[in-house]
């Protein structure tokens, strides 16, 4: 039997991203303004209080405005870096809808829960890359079809993510799968982890605490993903890439 060739898969959420003093989901109680953020992040709420979601995520795309990636965003640019260079495969796919892996350097990303710097209009499909206006009770119009509101491109509960089939290709071929700074409660991400082991790959989980879909086959790599992440992919370069 020939080895497969070296293809990693990196899933990172809320944790990685903690670091930069982004806040995590369920870290910070859910909570937004006393409201859960599963009542703000959905479609019905948009279409029953527009402004009030509109507001949430106004106050988010502001507050991306005011950080910067961290050493394990950093870190992970070197592993893509290191890989492809030597001929090896390399896929992030992020939960977060910040943009701090694009700004550090990452290559081939997916967000698979869309992306807090884009917006997205309902009536006529149009996307704009937008992250100067955030005032937050003004509705932005869609330049292309005069629509009222665009809403954020993130994806809501409910809302199917994106990029699943690209996601199910990278992790059929995977060989290696790390989970990085996310709970393992949210489906269909926290599923990766189990389809990774299941197609044979070797699997590390780096969180705070043993997430809750991490089992005994994976290894787990306790700590802040700042820290953590830079040692771990040093660590890991060195065993691959003799
Ligand atoms: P959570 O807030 O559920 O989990 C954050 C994870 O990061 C936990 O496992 C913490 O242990 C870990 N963590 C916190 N601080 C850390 C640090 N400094 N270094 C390393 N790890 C740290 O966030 P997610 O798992 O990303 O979905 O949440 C998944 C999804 O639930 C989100 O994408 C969002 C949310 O509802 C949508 O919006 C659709």
């Amino acid at each position: 039997m020939s080895a497969r060739p070296l293809a990693v898969v990196v899933l990172t959420g809320a944790g990685v991203s903690a670091d930069s003093g982004v806040a995590t989901f369920r870290g910070a109680g859910g909570l937004w303004e006393g409201q859960r953020i599963e009542d703000v992040a959905t479609p019905e709420a948009w279409e029953r209080d527009p402004l009030l979601v509109w507001r949430f995520y106004q106050s988010r795309r502001a507050a991306l405005r005011a950080v910067q990636p961290n050493a394990a965003h950093f870190a992970l640019v070197e592993l893509e870096r290191r890989l492809r260079a030597a001929g090896a495969r390399f896929t992030l796919v992020t939960q977060n809808v910040d943009d701090l892996h694009e700004r550090a350097g990452t290559q081939n990303l997916l967000h698979m829960h869309g992306e807090l710097a884009q917006l997205l209009c309902e009536r006529c499909g149009e996307r704009l890359r937008d992250l100067e206006r955030v005032e937050p009770a003004v509705f932005l119009p869609c330049a292309t079809c005069a629509h009222a509101r665009l809403r954020p491109d993130v994806v809501w509960f409910g809302e199917l993510p994106y990029h699943l089939d690209a996601i199910d290709t990278a992790l059929a071929e995977c060989t290696h799968f790390l989970a990085i700074g996310t709970s393992g409660v949210v489906y269909p991400a926290a599923g990766f982890l189990q389809a990774a082991r299941e197609r044979g790959a070797r699997t590390w989980v780096q969180a705070l605490e043993r997430p809750e879909n991490a089992g005994a086959a994976d290894e787990f790599v306790a700590g802040r993903a700042a820290e953590a992440v830079p040692r771990l992919v040093a660590e890991l370069c060195a065993r691959w890439l003799r």
